[in-house]
C-alpha cells in the first residue's frame, strides 16, 4: 500500500469556526425558489419492508429486505425483494435466490444493478433450498418496464471473494463497481474480530498485483469500530472520498492509494450504527466542478462502550459538515453548522433545484436494534424526525436551513430509505428495528409515502428528443415547451443511487451545460464533461426553470451504453479463490447479529 504525503497540519481534524473557507457553491448567485404548500400522499404498500431502495427506471424502484414474515409471497415462499411501480402504486414480488439482509447496491455502466453482500443463514425453521446464505453474493438486476425482469444470481461463478455484511458500494468511471468494506458476520458494531478490512472490484480486475480477489484497505483497520456502510463518493478527479466512524480519506483505485483527510469535526461518527447522511454538492460549470462534500447528522457516543450501557434516548449530533475538497479547501478544513434538529441515519436528497432534502432518520439513540440497554420494542433509537429539512448550499450561511412545513406520522428510522423519483417528489419507504415482523412500537413498516415539493403544483417545463445514451461532451438537442415566463432553464443530471441505512450510494448532482434556442423551442445540451464528473451509467434529466421548477426527469445512460470490461481470467481466479463460499460463517456473539442468531422463522 503507497501512503501519499499526508497533510500535516490537518490531521487534528480541528474545527476552523472562525476561519470558514469560501465555499464554491456559496459563490452561486442566490436563487429564488417557488413557494408553497409540500403534499405527502400514503398511496400503498410495499410488500416487503424497505430496507434498500433504487429507482430502476421511469416508473419503477427496486425494493430489498431480509427473509421475515413479510405479507408478499413469491414461488408459495415469503418474499423479500419486489418492484414498486409509480403509476400504480403496486408492488410484485421478486424472487433473489440469497439473503439481502444489510447488501449494498449500485448500477454498473449497462444500467444493470449489482446488489452485494448479505447475511448468512443464521434462522432456523426456514428452508434452505429457498434462501441462500447471502453473505458472499452478488445478485444482478437489469432494469425492465414490462413486469418482467428479475433478480438473477449464479453464485458457482458470481460471488464476492469475502464475506461481506453492511458493507458499501460505488460505480466508478469505468463503469465496474467497487464493493468496499463489511463485517465477515454480523453484529452492533464492527470488531477486530469480525472486520473485512478490503474490497474488491465487480467485474474482478487483476490490479495492483491482486488478480480478481480482495484488496487491503488499512483505512478499514484504522477506523473500528464504527465502520459499516462507510460513505463512498466518486469525486471529478478520479479519487473516492471514503469516510467512516471519525475519519475521512481520499482513496485513489488505481493506484491503491490512501490519503488522509482532517477527521470530523467535533468528534462526531458518520457511519453505522452511528449513522450521518452524507452528499456530495451540486457540481455545476459555475463552481468549475469543484467537490464539496456535506455530512449530516450521526452520534458523539463511545464506540468502545457496552451497547448496554447506551441509550435510546442520547441526543444524536445535529452537525453539518462541509469540505471542499481541492488542495486550499483541505487546508482550510471541515467547515460547521448546525442543522434545526439532531438527527442520526438521516437521508440527504438532491432534489433537481440544487437544495438538499435532509429527511429520515431519529433524534436520540443510535441505529440497530436489540442493543442499548432502554430499547423501545427492540429499537436503539427513539424520537424519529418527522419534518424534513431544506438545505440550500448556494444561500448565505446564515439562511441554508429552512423548514418544510411538512411532518410526516409515519416513524423512519433504522432501515428505512428515501429517493428523489423521476417525477421530482420524494418516495419515502421502510423502518424496521426488528429482527422480524412486529407490529408493536417501532413496528415493520410496510407504507411507503411521496413528499411533493412545492415545485410539482406549478406549470412545470416538459421536453422530448433524450437519446437512449449520452456521450462525454456530445451535444444533443431537447424540444423544450416551457411555462409561461420561462427564461431560463438550466439541466440538472441525477444519478438518483441506492439507499440504505442513510448511505446513498452513487447519488449525485451534475448540471450540464445548455443554450435555449431564441425561440426557447430547442435546448441545446452538453454531456457531462468525463467519467469522472458522471461514470457511465443510468441517470436522469431534468430540465429546471430559474425558479426551481423541474420536468419530469427521463433516464437515459451517460457512456456508450456498453457493459464494463470483464477479464474472465480475474473471474476464475475471483471463483477458484473460493472453493469454501457459503460456508463455516461464524456465529454472531453479540448485537444485531445475535437476536438474528436466535429468531426463529418457521417455513411459510
Ligand atoms: C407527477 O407529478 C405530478 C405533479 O406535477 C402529478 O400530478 C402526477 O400524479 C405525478 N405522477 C406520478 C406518477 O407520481
Ligand atoms: C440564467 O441563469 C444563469 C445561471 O443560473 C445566470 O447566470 C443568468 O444570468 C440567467 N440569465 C437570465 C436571463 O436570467
Ligand atoms: C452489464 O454487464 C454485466 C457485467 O458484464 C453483465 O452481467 C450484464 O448482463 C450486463 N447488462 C446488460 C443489460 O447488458
Ligand atoms: C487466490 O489468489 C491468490 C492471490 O491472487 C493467488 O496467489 C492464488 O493462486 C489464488 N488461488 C487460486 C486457487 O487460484
Amino acid at each position: 500500500m503507497l501512503q501519499r504525503s499526508l497533510i500535516p497540519a490537518l490531521l487534528s481534524g480541528s474545527v476552523l469556526a472562525a476561519n470558514i473557507p469560501r465555499s464554491p457553491a456559496a459563490s452561486l448567485d442566490a436563487r429564488a425558489f417557488v413557494s408553497g404548500n409540500w403534499g405527502l400522499t400514503q398511496p400503498g404498500t410495499t410488500g416487503v419492508s424497505a430496507m434498500q431502495l433504487a429507482v430502476t427506471s421511469e416508473s419503477t424502484a427496486i425494493i430489498l429486505d431480509k427473509v421475515e414474515h413479510n405479507p408478499l409471497t413469491v414461488n408459495g415462499h415469503i418474499a423479500w425483494a419486489s418492484e414498486l411501480n409509480f403509476n400504480t402504486n403496486q408492488v410484485r414480488p421478486l424472487n433473489p435466490l440469497s439473503n439481502t439482509w444489510c447488501a449494498t447496491g449500485s448500477f454498473l455502466g449497462n444500467g444493470t444493478l449489482v446488489s452485494s453482500g448479505g447475511n448468512p443463514i443464521v434462522i432456523t425453521g426456514w428452508s434452505y433450498s429457498k434462501c441462500q446464505n447471502g453473505l458472499q453474493a452478488i445478485r444482478l438486476f437489469t432494469p425492465c418496464t414490462d413486469g418482467r425482469c428479475d433478480i438473477f444470481e449464479d453464485p458457482a461463478r458470481l460471488h464476492l471473494t469475502s464475506n461481506r455484511w453492511y458493507p458499501s458500494s460505488v460505480r466508478i468511471d469505468d463503469g465496474s463497481v467497487i464493493i468496499y468494506g463489511g463485517s465477515t458476520f454480523g453484529g452492533f458494531e464492527n470488531g477486530a474480530s469480525g472486520n473485512n478490512p478490503s474490497y474488491e472490484f465487480f467485474p474482478p480486475k487483476n490490479i495492483n498485483g491482486f488478480n480478481g480477489v480482495e484488496i487491503p484497505s488499512p483505512f478499514l483497520s484504522d477506523t473500528l469500530n464504527a465502520n459499516h456502510f462507510p460513505i463512498l463518493i466518486m469525486l471529478p478527479d478520479g479519487d473516492i472520498f471514503v469516510a467512516a466512524n471519525q475519519k475521512a480519506m481520499l482513496f485513489n483505485w488505481r493506484t491503491n492509494t490512501e490519503t488522509r483527510l482532517p477527521g470530523i469535526p467535533n468528534g462526531v461518527r458518520v457511519s453505522s450504527p452511528y449513522s450521518a447522511g452524507a452528499v456530495l454538492l451540486p457540481l455545476t460549470p459555475e463552481n468549475n466542478y469543484t467537490p464539496e462534500v456535506m455530512i449530516c447528522g450521526g452520534s458523539t457516543v463511545s464506540d468502545t462502550a457496552n451497547p448496554s450501557s447506551l441509550s435510546s434516548q442520547t441526543p444524536a449530533s445535529a452537525q453539518c459538515s462541509r469540505m471542499v475538497l481541492t488542495q486550499a479547501g483541505i487546508a482550510a478544513g471541515w467547515s460547521v453548522e448546525t442543522m434545526p434538529q439532531a438527527r442520526v441515519m438521516p437521508e440527504l436528497i438532491l432534489l433537481p433545484d440544487g437544495r438538499i432534502l435532509i429527511i429520515n432518520g431519529a433524534q436520540t439513540g443510535v441505529a440497530g436494534y436489540g442493543n442499548v440497554g432502554d430499547q423501545v420494542g427492540s429499537s436503539n433509537a427513539d424520537n424519529p424526525a418527522f419534518s424534513p429539512v431544506l438545505y440550500d448550499p448556494s444561500a448565505a450561511r446564515e439562511s441554508r436551513f429552512s423548514a418544510t412545513g411538512l411532518s410526516s406520522t409515519i416513524p423512519r428510522i433504522y432501515h428505512s430509505t428515501a429517493s428523489l423519483t423521476p417525477n421530482g417528489s420524494i418516495l419515502v419507504a421502510g423502518s424496521n428495528p426488528n429482527d422480524d415482523v412486529q407490529t408493536r412500537k417501532y413496528a415493520t413498516e410496510y407504507r411507503f409515502e411521496y413528499f411533493s415539493p412545492p415545485y410539482l403544483f406549478q406549470p412545470r417545463p416538459t421536453y422530448t428528443g433524450l437519446p437512449a445514451t449520452v456521450g462525454y461532451n456530445a451535444v444533443f438537442s431537447l424540444s423544450v415547451s416551457l411555462p409561461a415566463g420561462g427564461t431560463n432553464v438550466s439541466v440538472a443530471l441525477i444519478d438518483l443511487g441506492f439507499a440504505t441505512h442513510g448511505v446513498h450510494m452513487d447519488h449525485r448532482f451534475l448540471k450540464l451545460k445548455s443554450t435555449l434556442s431564441a425561440d426557447k423551442k430547442t435546448l441545446s445540451v452538453t454531456g457531462p464533461p468525463s467519467a469522472t464528473h458522471y461514470p457511465p451509467g443510468p441517470a436522469y434529466l431534468y430540465v429546471v426553470t430559474d425558479a426551481g421548477v423541474p420536468s419530469f426527469g427521463h433516464k437515459t445512460l451517460i457512456g456508450t451504453g456498453a457493459g464494463p470490461t470483464v477479464d474472465e481470467a480475474a473471474m476464475t481466479n475471483n471463483a477458484q479463490n473460493n472453493s469454501a463460499f457459503a460456508s463455516s460463517v461464524p456465529s454472531p456473539t453479540a448485537g444485531e447479529g445475535a437476536n438474528v442468531a436466535t429468531a426463529v422463522i418457521p417455513a411459510p
